[in-house]
This record gives structure tokens, C-alpha cells and sequence, in this order.
């Protein structure tokens, strides 16, 4: 999609499709509307008296040949309430335009007043480039004709500076990282196996000038990460841990910060085997994994003056004959020892052996994503991603970020006594604390191989993924929490 600006006065503009946005309770004259001529307002004052016209949140109302325009067509978005507007409000607003002229098979439009300061230019761009995306891929009648070449965001009198541009490409950037994540996210784990993931992560290195290493199974054995191992045992699939590193020269030497994700590639439960019902969801068990590649991704090329490490555990669990079982006990690379209690308690076995990778390898601040738990969906749905972590710090400069770029996340405690829940008669601790407050002692297991370095820890399991279709996104993977990562790393430099 090529978006860019453009100056001059909108009642001039000859495009196929004009779309703006206006707040409730005023629809014709508030918001984008105040910047259209007279003659188009009266019209749109005649649909909000009749009730036609309402400003609610996505209503789309259409107008062809619009008075006192020269554009074919209008879109008139609902902002909803003005002082609900936040960033991502004004993304939905510009991805349900887009989603919308999609639908009536428009290929070029523009966007009246990005910038004025009722959509910010980054999240305009970004709510266009995610709307734009649908998991489509192995479908042979996909449409490709069904999205759009050409953006315009119309300024008006007002000539677009450095600045405006600067936002347009950061925008750009982390919105393709963003789809980047949710194609690999998307993919059936029979073309997304460990060893797969990590040629993404490889290629996505070499393209984007970062390091990267692979480790394979003789590898990482020798590491003596038997937790992160004892997954993969139960499969034909080689595991395989992926690093990149970004290490811009010249920035200062801490914090150095780890981002660890969750690359399950397929979770069947392992021994402790799933329902059939829905299993096929756990394709999307390497969605922290996918996160962390696309935010290496995306700062790559923003470049802010931060060291930044990605450590990617991806593994299947899988019922093999080899697989780990109930009553296994493990010594993870720390040297605590974990006893087994369910095999689909998996992910925390991965994430304690990147921990400690990352912590070692000169991670100073740890920073995780993972599918962890069903529980987390109990408490927060689908909408919202749970965040814990001891360090207050740095648990809001994670929830500051999330609130900026509109990605929603809350937190939820972590305490020391929830730890005699998960504690284990035979070993260090067991790797399953029961139905109750289940996502806050998986949370806590994790923070086990964090130590005192500044950990938090991010439970995507319910916000990985759409489940109903919006006028602004695509049902499917989401690309969370990427966008949060990526403006807490620019604002730490
Ligand atoms: N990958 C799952 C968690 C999950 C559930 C992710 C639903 C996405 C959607 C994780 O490995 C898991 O199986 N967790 C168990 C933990 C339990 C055995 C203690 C769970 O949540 O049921
Ligand atoms: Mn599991
Ligand atoms: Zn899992």
C-alpha cells in the first residue's frame, strides 16, 4: 500500500473515495467533518436529523457524487465520543475506512486530516497497514484484488513537515512487523516447525542487519537446558533455540534487554494430551516468539540507541515415544529442579531455560511473551493482556507503552503466597500450581529463573488471536503485544 500526503483543498480532489471521521452527538459538523466545504456539511446535517447519521463508534455511512465535492464517493466514519479518542480509537477509525472502501472493491482513497491532531499520522498508518491484512494465504480464490493501492492523507492548506513524514515511515515499519508476526502466527505448524521458524528468524536477520544463531538439539543438550529439551523430546521435530541480537554501535552498554518468547510450534499437551476440540488453535502456541522476531524486526530498522537480544525457545509438544510424562523430574539449565505434574504446562519449562540463557548471555532487563495460560482468558478474555512482574518500574513502563499505542493490558499480581501452590514434595518446585489463580503461579514459575533481574512477563494467550471479525480487523492473528515492545524500546533510548 503506497500511502503518502497530499496538500491542497479537499474540494478539489478528484479520487474515488474521500473518508473522514465524525464524533457522536455532532456527526456533521465535529471531528474531520469541519474540514469539508459548506454545501457537503448541509448534506450531511439533512442524514444526522434524520437519524441516518449518528458519529457511533465505526459507523460507516456512504454518500455518492457528494455535494461540493469532486471526489466520486464519501465515507463518513464514527469516532464515537470525543473524549473517548485515544490511539487505538483513531487507528480502528482510519482500518475501518480501509476495510470498508476493501469491501466495495475501492483500490485508492484518501483520509481527511491525519495529523491535525485527531488521528496521529503513525496511527493512522498503522490502523491502515493492519486492516489491510487477511490470513488468506492458502486460500485459492483469495482476492488480492481486494486491498488498497493508494493512500492519501489529505492535509488541506497545511504542508506536511519532517516531522509528519518521520511519523508516516515509523508507522509504516511497525505496522509491517506487526504483519509479519501475524503471518508467521497464522501459519498450520505443518509449514511452521521449529526448524522453519528459525530460517524466518535467519532470513529476517539477514535482511534487516541483525546477528543471529541457531541452536540445535545437540546444542542445546550440551547447554544443559533439559526443561526446554525434555518438550521437544516427545517429537520427530528438532527443536531449535533462536537468538538475534541488535547491538547498535555506540549505544550505551545497559540495560541490555532480553526478549524472550514462547515458541511452542504446535501444543498438543504432550502426554498430558488435549481435547480434540479446538486443539488446531494450538498452532498459535509460538505467537510470544513470532512477537519478539517481528520487534527485533521492526527495530532493525528504526534503530534506537538500545541493545536488544530476542532468545526464541521453539519446540512441538508432542505424545511421542519419547516424550517426558507426569512424575518426570527435570533439572532446568539454572540447576533448580522442576517435577512434573502435566505435560501441558510446557511453555514455563521453555521460558525458565531462555530465562537463564538471556540472563547469561548479558541480559539485564528480561522481557516475555507467551501463550501460557487458558486461565488468563478466564480472567481478562480475549481483549486484554495480562502483565505481571516484581519490578514496578518497569511493569509500567510496559503498561505506559501499551496505553500509547492502544495494545490493552493490565496487571495482575504476583505474590509470595501463591508459591506454596506450586511447590512439588520431591523436587525445587512442580510445573503446574492447579485450576486456581492458574496464570498468576505460571507467571510466578517463570519469574523463578528471572532472579532479581528486572523481569515482566506477558500472557498472551487470549489477546493472540481475533476470534470474530471487525470493521477494522481481520479475524485472525492479531500481532500482539508488538507494537507495545516496539515504543517501550524507543523510549528507552
Ligand atoms: N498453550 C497453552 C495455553 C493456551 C490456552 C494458549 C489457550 C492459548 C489458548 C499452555 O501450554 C497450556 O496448555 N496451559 C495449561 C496449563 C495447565 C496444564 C496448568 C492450561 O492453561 O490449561
Ligand atoms: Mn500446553
Ligand atoms: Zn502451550
Amino acid at each position: 500500500m503506497k500511502i503518502e500526503f497530499r496538500e491542497g483543498p479537499i474540494e478539489q480532489i478528484e479520487i474515488p473515495l474521500l473518508a473522514a471521521s465524525a464524533f457522536e452527538g455532532a456527526p456533521a459538523s465535529s471531528g474531520a467533518t469541519e474540514g469539508l466545504p459548506a454545501t457537503t456539511r448541509a448534506m450531511l446535517e439533512t442524514l444526522q436529523k434524520s437519524g441516518e447519521l449518528t458519529g457511533k463508534m465505526n459507523e460507516c455511512t456512504l454518500l455518492h457524487h457528494p455535494p461540493g465535492l469532486r471526489a466520486e464517493r464519501l465515507l463518513v466514519v464514527g469516532a464515537g465520543k470525543k473524549e473517548k479518542l485515544n490511539a487505538g480509537a483513531a487507528l480502528r477509525l482510519v482500518g475501518t475506512a480501509v476495510r470498508f472502501a476493501r469491501g466495495k472493491s475501492i483500490h485508492h482513497m484518501g483520509w481527511v486530516s491525519a495529523g491535525s491532531g485527531l488521528e496521529p499520522v503513525q496511527h493512522a498508518v498503522e490502523g491502515a497497514i493492519l486492516a489491510d491484512y487477511d490470513p488468506d494465504k492458502y486460500r485459492s480464490d483469495r482476492n488480492t484484488s481486494r486491498r488498497i493501492d493508494q493512500l492519501e492523507f489529505l492535509t488541506g492548506n497545511s504542508r506536511p513537515g519532517k516531522a509528519e513524514n518521520v511519523e508516516l515511515e515509523r508507522g509504516r515499519i511497525i505496522a509491517e512487523a506487526t504483519n509479519f508476526t501475524r503471518e508467521l502466527v497464522n501459519e498450520p505448524s505443518n509449514r511452521m516447525t521449529p526448524t522453519l521458524l528459525a530460517d524466518q528468524a535467519v532470513s529476517t536477520a539477514r535482511k534487516f542487519g541483525l546477528q543471529s544463531k541457531v541452536l540445535g538439539p545437540d546444542e542445546i543438550q550440551a547447554l544443559n537446558m533439559n526443561a526446554f529439551w525434555a518438550i521437544a523430546q516427545g517429537s520427530g521435530e528438532p527443536p531449535r533455540l533462536i537468538v538475534l541480537r541488535y547491538d547498535p554501535p555506540g549505544a550505551p552498554t545497559a540495560p541490555v534487554i532480553g526478549l524472550i518468547g514462547k515458541g511452542i510450534t504446535f501444543d498438543t499437551g504432550g502426554i498430558s494430551i488435549k481435547p480434540a476440540q479446538n486443539m488446531e488453535e494450538m498452532k498459535t502456541d509460538m505467537a510470544g516468539g513470532a512477537a519478539m522476531l517481528g520487534v527485533m524486526r521492526a527495530i532493525a530498522q528504526l534503530k534506537p540507541a538500545v541493545r536488544v537480544m530476542a532468545v526464541v525457545p521453539a519446540a512441538e509438544n508432542m505424545p511421542g515415544g519419547r516424550a517426558y510424562k507426569p512424575g518426570d523430574v527435570i533439572t532446568s539449565m539454572s540447576g533448580k529442579t522442576i517435577e512434573i505434574l502435566n505435560t501441558d504446562a510446557e511453555g514455563r519449562l521453555a521460558l525458565a531455560d531462555a530465562l537463564h540463557y538471556a540472563k547469561q548471555q548479558g541480559g539485564t532487563v528480561l522481557i516475555d511473551a507467551a501463550t501460557l495460560t487458558g486461565a488468563v482468558t478466564i480472567a481478562l478474555g480475549n481483549i486484554t493482556t495480562g502483565v505481571f512482574g516484581y519490578n514496578k518500574e518497569w511493569v509500567n513502563r510496559v503498561l505506559s507503552s501499551a496505553t500509547a499505542t492502544g495494545e490493552r493490558m493490565w496487571e495482575l499480581p504476583v505474590d509470595d503466597d501463591y508459591r506454596d501452590l506450586y511447590k512439588s514434595s520431591i523436587a525445587d518446585i512442580a510445573n503446574t500450581g492447579g485450576r486456581y489463580g492458574g496464570a498468576i503461579t505460571a507467571a510466578m514459575f517463570v519469574g523463578e529463573f528471572a532472579g532479581d533481574t528486572p523481569w515482566v512477563h506477558l500472557d498472551i494467550a487470549g489477546t493472540r488471536w481475533n476470534y470474530e471479525e471487525k470493521p477494522y480487523l481481520a479475524k485472525g492473528p492479531t500481532g500482539h503485544p508488538v507494537r507495545t515492545l516496539v515504543h517501550l524500546l524507543m523510549n528507552i533510548a
